[in-house]
């Protein structure tokens, strides 16, 4: 009788067990590679929002959108996705683009009838538990007993009272730009404008909400609340893309490296303390805490913690945009010789002296205008929208139904370079502004948004672009350092916010 080898029955049960395992292997891999297809299959062919158009991938799965975000080339991919595919496109499983002018109201506005559309919560995460709600947020209770307040910081007479303020600023910035740091004066200089412009906005944003300015201008340097600004768009993406994917958003979070973590919660306490000490001051200053802080006193009381949270919203949403449109409309002028001579021959014949050229009387000069106007289209600050969710039960957005829990933005860039919009749509030309034949839809270009979120600092962000471009063009001969740096704004990046390239200029002091 054969003697069993143990050996030999050990290694046939370790072989089996590993081929076992091999197979439960193969089989998990199988059953997950067969999930994810089906998974992708019902997104874009059984899935409610089937019938809308847009790329296969993109229509099955969340990450191409991901991937689009954090290469910085979303607005362009969504640009030529609308190009191909239409007005109203499928982006993601549960995502709709618009580019159709009707959307803007569907979306935005409160309509008889219907219900209200909150900002997408993915978008607009707490950094902290107990970080109260804020005008940017999506709750709509916090949101509109905020908005009351802050709208009296807003009005046409706080932006009347604010505008020797911003003024002074101005005329701050243009005296830097004719000096040396010495102070010695320069007839023509080469400078890269876009820094420039950034700390002229944030002086003036950090003066309205704190009571003293960052003091970039003065210093010719980024103050290091500025330094740190500049990276939020960055951490927005990421927190944002991270957030897409709930609940395995809990576990995600942990890849969001700790020191942009850390410099979020630094940046956070440095606003608290400087707004602490702004509404310690007892003084009835034109800024955007004294109005606000007379009603509120009255009526709504704005805590704390809502005090620092909207200072810092009110800086950054309101130096970023506006330096970043400033850039924009500049380099577009700069490209443009014929728009650059009309905008600044209008200047030159309407104003005698710089000293004349205010607020007040910047206000009614159609050619600026319409440069503004136009600055805005080709390069919106605000790229792509911020998405709002639609609620229980659905909703009817531009004639079609949209089912519950579809995020639905208007997204500005790809927009506002469509054919179905503007004739030529990719060329800076503030003339369609002035054009009252012109077919262009100029009502979809709506760069400050629309409806009940719609810009707070809209009156003041024309005010300075008007004010700055203004005195730029009076008072200097600008052109390109290097005439070949010339570009479409789109072929930069966006991180939520333009990735802006330096914008290098030579500046000849004008003489008449
Ligand atoms: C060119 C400059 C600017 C552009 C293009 C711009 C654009 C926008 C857009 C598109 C929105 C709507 C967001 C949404 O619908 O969810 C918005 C909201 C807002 N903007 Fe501006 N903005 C600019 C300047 C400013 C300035 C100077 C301030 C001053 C503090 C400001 C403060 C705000 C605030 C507080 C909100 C939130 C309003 C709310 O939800 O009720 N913005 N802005």
């Amino acid at each position: 009788m054969k003697g069993i080898d143990p050996y030999s029955s050990l290694w046939s049960s370790q072989r089996s067990f590993a081929a076992n395992g091999l197979i439960l292997g193969g089989f998990s891999i199988i059953a997950s590679v067969a999930l994810v297809v089906l998974y992708g299959f019902y997104n874009a062919f059984l899935h409610p929002l089937r019938r809308y158009p847009g790329p296969l991938l993109w229509r099955s799965f969340r990450f191409p959108y991901v991937i689009a975000i954090h290469s910085g080339k979303i607005h362009r991919q969504l640009k030529d996705f609308h190009d191909q595919y239409g007005p109203i496109i499928r982006i993601a499983p549960n995502e709709l683009s618009y580019a159709d002018a009707t959307a803007w109201k569907d979306i935005y506005h409160n309509r008889p009838g219907h219900q209200q559309l909150e900002r997408n919560r993915t978008w607009f995460r707490k950094v902290t538990p107990d970080e109260p709600h804020s005008l940017l947020g999506w709750n709509e209770e916090a949101h509109a007993r905020q908005r009351r307040a802050f709208a009296n910081s807003f009005s046409d007479k706080s932006l009347r009272d604010q505008a020797p303020i911003v003024e002074s600023y101005v005329d701050l910035f243009i005296n830097q730009l004719k000096t040396s740091p010495s102070g010695q004066q320069l007839k023509t200089r080469t400078i890269e404008l876009s820094q420039w412009f950034v700390y002229l906005m944030f002086d003036i944003s950090s003066d309205l909400s704190f009571g003293e300015p960052f003091g970039s201008l003065a210093a010719r340097n980024p103050h290091p609340w500025v330094e740190i600004a500049e990276d939020f768009g960055k951490g927005l993406s990421l927190i944002a893309s991270v957030s897409l994917y709930s609940p395995l958003d809990k576990l995600l979070r942990h890849v969001i490296p700790k020191h942009i973590r850390q410099r979020q919660l630094d940046h956070r306490n440095m606003s608290a303390a400087f707004a602490k000490k702004r509404l310690a001051l007892d003084i009835d200053r034109p800024d955007w805490v004294g109005p606000a802080k007379k009603y509120s006193e009255k009526k709504d009381v704005l805590s704390e913690g809502e005090w620092a949270i909207n200072m810092t919203i009110f800086i950054f949403a309101g130096a970023e945009t506006t330096s970043s449109a400033l850039t924009g409309i500049l380099r577009h002028l700069l490209q443009s010789p014929g728009a650059m001579e009309r905008a600044t021959s209008e200047l030159r014949s309407t104003f005698e002296s710089s000293s004349d050229i205010k607020v007040a009387t910047t206000g009614k000069l159609p050619y600026l205008n319409a440069v503004v106007n136009e600055g805005l289209r080709v390069a919106p600050p605000s790229v792509i929208g911020v998405p709002r969710i639609v609620p229980k039960g659905g909703e009817v957005i531009c004639g079609q139904w949209v089912s519950e829990g579809t995020y639905v933005a208007y997204n500005q860039y790809s927009s506002n370079r469509q054919e179905h919009n503007f004739h030529l749509p990719n060329t800076f030309l503030p003339e369609r502004f002035l054009d009252p034949t012109t077919e262009d839809k100029l009502q979809s270009s709506l760069p400050f948004g629309t409806g009940r979120h719609t810009c707070l600092g809209m009156k003041l962000a024309y005010a300075e672009l008007r004010l700055t471009l203004a005195r730029l063009l009076f008072e200097f001969d600008i052109k390109l350092a290097d005439e070949k740096d010339r570009w479409d704004w789109g072929e930069q990046n966006t991180y939520i916010l333009w990735e802006k390239r330096p914008l290098e200029v030579i500046l000849s002091q004008h003489t008449e």
